[in-house]
C-alpha cells in the first residue's frame, strides 16, 4: 500500500466518524520550548490546556513532524527519521479511552479490501501504563485477547508528554510482532520486533515540569478529558509495503536509488554504507521539508539543525565516494515524491533549491579550508610527539569551518591520531548554553515561564487594546524582577509589569514594542519593552522612574498606560514601510524574492530576503522609485481577518518563520492587491502618511540572503538633508555647481595621482643625481675605493638603489665598498654593495651589514656582493658607519 494510500484511508476511516480533517501546520509553531513540531498534536495544545475553545470537538491531521535529537541514529535502526508524519485523531473533551481504542483498533485489522490495513490480530500487542486496569479491561472487552496479549509497561513507555511542561497523559500503545528474525520472544524492549505504530494518549493531566520521561510534575487535570493519537505514516507504510524500514518506503528509496546511480556503490552491500545511504535519504527530504517552511541555514537553533541535515547528507555523499554537488542531483528526486502531498514544494521550488544548493557550495569550500586546518593541526600533534588532537581545535574546525566532528574523527583516524572527543563535546555544550541563554535574553524571558503562567491562569488573557487606542484605564496584576514575582519596584529599579488592558505593541513580526509611561498614583514608570513571553500574555519591561510601585498600593488604584504618539506614528510608518519595499522588491525582482526577516522601528526599516546575488544599483534604485510611487498614490491601507486558506487565495504574502492561526489570519493590504501580507502589526492609513522612503544600503547577509535597508518618514527627509549639506559643503568649497561636482571629484582625483606620480620621479630622480657626487667622494681605505654614506629621508627600497647606483660608478678593476644607510620614520635601513675585486680581496656585503647590526638595533644580511639589513635606533648612525670603515681598514 502506498503511503498515499495509508493517508487517504486514515483520514476517510476518522472522518467518517465524525473528526474534521485539518491540514498539517508548519514546523515551526511558536512555542518557545520546541524548535520543531514533534508531535500531530503541537498546533492543538491551547485546545488541550484549555486556553481556546476548539470550533470542532473532533478532529484528524497528518502533521508534519521534526524530531533531531537522535539525529546519529538515523540510518543506523529501522525507524529513526528527524522528518516524520504522524497521522492522529483528536478528541477534544468529546469521547475518551473507549472510542478512541475502538477506532484503531477497526482501522488496522479491517481487511486491506475494506478500506483497513489489514494487520492479523494474531501479531498485535496493546501495552498500557502499569496500573491502568481500566484500559486492560477496555482492550479485553474490544478486542477479545486475552490478558497475557496486553502488556504493562512502566511510564518510561506508556506515560506520554511533549518532554516540556504542557498536557500530558497514560497511554496505550499498539505493538506489532515483526517475528523472531528481529528479536527474542516476548522481549519488549527490542523495538525491532516489537514494533510500536500507534499511540493512544488518554490525555488528562496538566504538566508542570518534566525532567525526563519519568521524571515529571503533575500540576493537574485538565478542564476536560481528551484523546491524542498518533499513528506513524513511515512505519505502516514499511510493514505494508513488505520493505525493511523507513528509508526504503515509496516515497524515500527512489532518492537511494538515485545515490547508488551517483556513487556506483550498492544498496544492501554492506552495513556502513547502508548507514550512509539511509542518511542521506533522510537528510535530504528533512532539509528539503524544513527549508520549505522557511528554515535558513544558520549556526544557531533551528538554522544550525538544518546546516547540521544539509551538511551530513552532503558528507555522506563523499563517504560513499561522490565529490560533486550532490543536493541538485538529489533533491528534486525527493520534491516529486514528497511534492505529492505538499504542492508548496513545486511552487517554491526556486527558493527551496537556491537555499539548500547554496549551502552546499558553502559547505564545499569550508571543506577545502578545514581540510588545510585540519593538516596543520595534525602535524603539530606529530612534531610534539602527540598522539591526539585537542578539543579545542577540533571544536575550532567545527565553529570555525563547520566540520562535524564526525569528519574530524574520520580524518584524524586516517592520519593515525586520535581526537578529545570529551574536551569537544564540552566546548560544544558551552556554547550551546551560551546560544540558549542568548536567545531567551533576545526574546525577553526567562528560562522559566511558569510566573507568567500563574498569571494567565489566574487572570486570564490581556485584554490588547494597540489597534483601537494609546491609552487606557488599567490594572495593574503581577511585578515581577527577572521573571519572579516581587511586591514593590523602587525608584531606578528595573522590573516588569503585567495590566489586564494594555495599549502598548509588543515586539513581534519585526516591529519594536512600544515605548510610552506608564503613571500611577505618586510615580511614574517608563516601558522599556514589551514582549509576550507567553502566548495570551503581555508584559511591560519598566524603569521605574518616579515614586515606589508596590503590588499592595497599586491593586487598589488604576495605572494610565499612555504610548508615546509619536513612536506610535513612527512604528506605524516603518513597518507599513516594510510592506511596500517587500511589494517593490517583488516588484523589481520578481515573486520568488521572498522576505525571510525584517525588523523595523520608527524611522528604520530593514528587510532580508531570500536572493544569491547582489543587486545592481540601479535595482536599488527601482525599489525606492517603486516605493516612493506607492507613497504619492496614496494607497488606502487596511486590514481583516479571514481563515488561512482564504488568504492564500487573495495571494497574500505569508511570511517563513511566522506562526498562524489556520482560522483566523490578519491581512493587512495596501492599495488592495498591490501589498497583501499576514501581519499582526500596526499600520498607517494611507500610503503618503509613510512620507518617504530612503533606500541606505543593501548588502549581503550570509549565505542566500541579502539585506535592504531605509529610513521613512521624518528620518527619511533627515537623511537626505544630511547628504545634501554635505554636497552643500563640497560645492562650496570646490566653487561650483552641484551636478559639476563628481566630474569635478574625478578630475581631481585624477590630477593628483598624476601628481603624486610626478613628484616620485623627481625625488628618485634627486636621489640619484647625488650618485656621481657620492662616487667621486669615495675615499681609500687600505687600498679599496669606500663610500660610507648617511641619507635621511630614504626608506629600504631607496637605499638599495642609490648604493647599486654607486657601486656601478665606480672603477671594477678596483676593489669597491659602498654602504648606504637611510633612516625614515624612525627606521634605519642598510645596504652594503660590493664589487668583484672586493669580493676577491675577501670582503663580503653580508659582514658589513652585519656590522652595523649592533648599532643600528637590527639585524640582516645577505651575499657577498649585496647584502641589506634594517633597524629601529636611528641616533648611532655615524658610529656604525665609521665601524664600516674600520672593519674595511682591518680586513
Ligand atoms: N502525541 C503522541 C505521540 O507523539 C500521540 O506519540
Amino acid at each position: 500500500m502506498d503511503t498515499a494510500e495509508i493517508r487517504r484511508r486514515f483520514v476517510a476511516h476518522f472522518e467518517s466518524a465524525g473528526h474534521t480533517p485539518v491540514p498539517s501546520a508548519s514546523l515551526l509553531l511558536d512555542d518557545p520550548n520546541l524548535l520543531f513540531v514533534n508531535a500531530g498534536m503541537v498546533p492543538f495544545k491551547p485546545y488541550f490546556l484549555g486556553q481556546e475553545t476548539p470550533p470542532y470537538d473532533r478532529a484528524v491531521s497528518i502533521q508534519k513532524c521534526a524530531r533531531t535529537p537522535d539525529i546519529e541514529d538515523v540510518g543506523k535502526t529501522t525507524r529513526h527519521g528527524t522528518f516524520f508524519e504522524m497521522c492522529g485523531n483528536f478528541s477534544f473533551g468529546d469521547y475518551f479511552k473507549e472510542q478512541a481504542i475502538e477506532l484503531a483498533w477497526e482501522l488496522i485489522t479491517k481487511a486491506q479490501s475494506d478500506g483497513g490495513f489489514g494487520f492479523a490480530e494474531s501479531v498485535l500487542y496493546p501495552s498500557v501504563l502499569d496500573g491502568d486496569d481500566e484500559a486492560v479491561g477496555l482492550w479485553r472487552k474490544v478486542t477479545g485477547l486475552p490478558d497475557e496479549r496486553i502488556i504493562r509497561l512502566g511510564p518510561k513507555e506508556n506515560y506520554w508528554s511533549m518532554g516540556v511542561p504542557g498536557p500530558g497523559g497514560p497511554c496505550s500503545e499498539i505493538l506489532i510482532d515483526r517475528g523472531p528474525a528481529y528479536g527474542p520472544d516476548g522481549d519488549f524492549s527490542a523495538e525491532d520486533r516489537y514494533l510500536e505504530f500507534w499511540n493512544l494518549v488518554f490525555m488528562q493531566d496538566e504538566l508542570s515540569a518534566v525532567r525526563s520521561k519519568e521524571d515529571f510534575d503533575i500540576s493537574g487535570s485538565l478542564p476536560r478529558k481528551n484523546i491524542d493519537t498518533g499513528m506513524g505514516l513511515e512505519r505502516v507504510a514499511f510493514m505494508t509495503q513488505g520493505v525493511e524500514n523507513m528509508y526504503e518506503i515509496d516515497v524515500m528509496f527512489p532518492v537511494i536509488e538515485r545515490a547508488m546511480e551517483l556513487t556506483g556503490r550498492t544498496y544492501g552491500a554492506d552495513h556502513v554504507d547502508d548507514v550512509r545511504f539511509r542518511v542521506v535519504a533522510d537528510h535530504v527530504r528533512s532539509s528539503m521539508m524544513l527549508i520549505g517552511d522557511g528554515v535558513t541555514p544558520g549556526n544557531e537553533a533551528r538554522g544550525y539543525v538544518l546546516r547540521r541535515l544539509l551538511r551530513r547528507a552532503v558528507r555522506s555523499m563523499r563517504l560513499l565516494g561522490y565529490e560533486d554537488p550532490a543536493l541538485p542531483e538529489l533533491m528534486p528526486i525527493s520534491r516529486d515524491k514528497m511534492g505529492e502531498t505538499y504542492a508548496d514544494l513545486h511552487t517554491d521550488w526556486d527558493r527551496i533549491s537556491r537555499v539548500a544548493y547554496a549551502e552546499e557550495e558553502t559547505f564545499r569550500k569550508t571543506l577545502q579550508a578545514g581540510t588545510t586546518m585540519f593538516d596543520l593541526a595534525a602535524s603539530k600533534v606529530k612534531q610534539s610527539g602527540g598522539a591526539s588532537i585537542a578539543g579545542a581545535e577540533a571544536f575550532q574546525l567545527h565553529d570555525t569551518f563547520g566540520f562535524p566532528i564526525d569528519l574530524t574523527l574520520e580524518m584524524a583516524a586516517e592520519a593515525g591520531l586520535s581526537v578529545d572527543e570529551d574536551g569537544f563535546r564540552g566546548l560544544m555544550a558551552e556554547q550551546r548554553e551560551r546560544a540558549k541563554a542568548d536567545a531567551r535574553s533576545k526574546r525577553g524571558q526567562h528560562a522559566d515561564t511558569g510566573a507568567y503562567r500563574t498569571v494567565l491562569d489566574e487572570h486570564g488573557p490581556t485584554e490588547w487594546l494597540a489597534y483601537e487606542t494609546l491609552e487606557t484605564e488599567s490594572r495593574p496584576l503581577a511585578l515581577l524582577r527577572e521573571g519572579v514575582p516581587v511586591t514593590v519596584l523602587g525608584p531606578g529599579e528595573v522590573g516588569e509589569i503585567i495590566l489586564d488592558r494594555t495599549p502598548f505593541y509588543a515586539e513581534s513580526g519585526g516591529q519594536a514594542a512600544d515605548a510610552g509611561i506608564i503613571e500611577f498614583d505618586g510615580g511614574r514608570l517608563e516601558v522599556v519593552d514589551v514582549q509576550r513571553p507567553i502566548k495570551g500574555l503581555v508584559v511591560h519591561q519598566v524603569r521605574v522612574v518616579d515614586g515606589e510601585l508596590a503590588t499592595s498600593s497599586a491593586s487598589s488604584s488604576l495605572l494610565h498606560a499612555q504610548v508615546d504618539p509619536e513612536w506610535r506614528t513612527g512604528a506605524r510608518q516603518a513597518h507599513s514601510g516594510t510592506h511596500v519595499v517587500h511589494a517593490a522588491l517583488r516588484q523589481v525582482l520578481g515573486p520568488t524574492a521572498l522576505q525571510s526577516g525584517s525588523y523595523n522601528r520608527p524611522g528604520y526599516l530593514r528587510l532580508d530576503f531570500g536572493w544569491t546575488t547582489g543587486l545592481t544599483p540601479e535595482q536599488v534604485r527601482d525599489i525606492e522609485r517603486v516605493s516612493n510611487e506607492a507613497l504619492r498614490a496614496d494607497l488606502p491601507v487596511g486590514w481583516q481577518y479571514m481563515t488561512l486558506e482564504q488568504a492564500k487565495e487573495w495571494g497574500a504574502v505569508a511570511l517563513f518563520g511566522e506562526t498562524y492561526d489556520n482560522t483566523k489570519v490578519r491581512v493587512v493590504e495596501i492599495g488592495g492587491p498591490w501589498s497583501r501580507e499576514l501581519c499582526g502589526g500596526t499600520h498607517v492609513d494611507h500610503s503618503s502618511q509613510i512620507g518617504t522612503v530612503v533606500v541606505t544600503g543593501e548588502a549581503s547577509v550570509g549565505s542566500g540572503n541579502r539585506r535592504i535597508e531605509a529610513f521613512t518618514g521624518v528620518e527619511g527627509f533627515a537623511y537626505l538633508a544630511r547628504e545634501r549639506d554635505v554636497v552643500g559643503q563640497l560645492t562650496s568649497l570646490l566653487k561650483i555647481q552641484p551636478q559639476d561636482l563628481v566630474p569635478r571629484v574625478g578630475d581631481l582625483v585624477d590630477r593628483l595621482r598624476a601628481a603624486e606620480k610626478e613628484i616620485e620621479r623627481i625625488r628618485l630622480q634627486q636621489l640619484l643625481s647625488g650618485g656621481a657626487e657620492l662616487a667621486a667622494s669615495a675615499v681609500d681605505v687600505g687600498g679599496v675605493r669606500v663610500v660610507a654614506h648617511r641619507v635621511d629621508g630614504a626608506g629600504g627600497g631607496d637605499v638599495r638603489t642609490l648604493a647599486l647606483d654607486v657601486r656601478g660608478r665606480l672603477p671594477g678593476d678596483q676593489p669597491a665598498a659602498v654602504v648606504v644607510i637611510g633612516a625614515a620614520d624612525g627606521k634605519v635601513s642598510v645596504v652594503a654593495a660590493l664589487n668583484d675585486a672586493a669580493q676577491s680581496r675577501g670582503l663580503s656585503a653580508n659582514d658589513l651589514v652585519r656590522t652595523v647590526g649592533p648599532f643600528v638595533g637590527g639585524k640582516g644580511g645577505g651575499k657577498a656582493d649585496v647584502a641589506q639589513g634594517g633597524g629601529t635606533d636611528t641616533s648611532r648612525i655615524d658610529e656604525a658607519l665609521a665601524a664600516v670603515l674600520a672593519s674595511v681598514q682591518g680586513a
